[in-house]
């Protein structure tokens, strides 16, 4: 079932707003309190503004989106001192986001993608997340996320956040959230 069966019209360009709650459920998960996070899709600004009521340690936000000029796939798109990536990406790009924020991050820092939740069971997939060493936790959301207050039916999907560090060892592991 798609988005729309469900009474859901897809946005352009996926502008779907995350709830503050959902935002707030990845802090306690990730493996270190990072201060400069860079959020890539931010749209209206939601979940930037989540992510600073979220965590006393953050300093900075920076906040880009394709509307303003800030395309996250253009290899020319580039911030400096960045110690995590936090974002919930336009889905038929999600892919492309994990990579380009992978290879941005490379040797340092903290990844974090809002997907739905069997987006790794692909195995076409499975480079990013079974065979990729810094790919550390799933946060399963018990509640499924509704996306517009006035929408009439119930959200179809389930979500989950994927959390990469390059300083991880072993195995990920599985959290469950609200
Ligand atoms: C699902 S919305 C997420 C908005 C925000 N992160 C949130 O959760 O409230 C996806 C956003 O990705 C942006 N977008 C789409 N393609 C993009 C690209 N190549 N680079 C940067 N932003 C992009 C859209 O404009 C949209 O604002």
């Amino acid at each position: 079932m798609s988005q729309r069966d469900s009474g859901y019209e897809r946005k352009e360009r996926d502008l779907y707003e995350t709830p503050a709650w959902v935002t707030h459920a990845l802090f306690p998960h990730l493996p270190w309190q990072p201060e400069v996070i860079w959020e890539p899709a931010a749209g209206s600004g939601k979940m930037a503004r989540a992510i600073i009521d979220a965590s006393p340690k953050v300093v900075t936000v920076i906040e880009s989106d394709i509307e303003t000029g800030g395309d996250f796939l253009s290899e020319f798109l580039v911030q400096e001192g960045v110690e995590a990536i936090i974002t919930n990406p336009p889905y038929a790009l999600a892919q492309e986001f994990i990579k380009s924020a992978l290879d941005r991050m490379e040797g340092h820092g903290i990844i974090a993608m809002l997907l739905r939740t069997d987006f790794d069971h692909a195995k076409t997939r499975a480079d990013l997340f079974a065979e990729h060493p810094a790919f550390a936790k799933k946060v399963v959301l018990t509640k499924r996320i509704k996306w517009f207050e006035d929408s009439k039916g119930s959200p179809s999907f389930n979500h989950a956040w994927f959390i990469w560090d390059h300083q991880h060892q072993g195995a990920p592991t599985l959290a469950y959230g609200p």
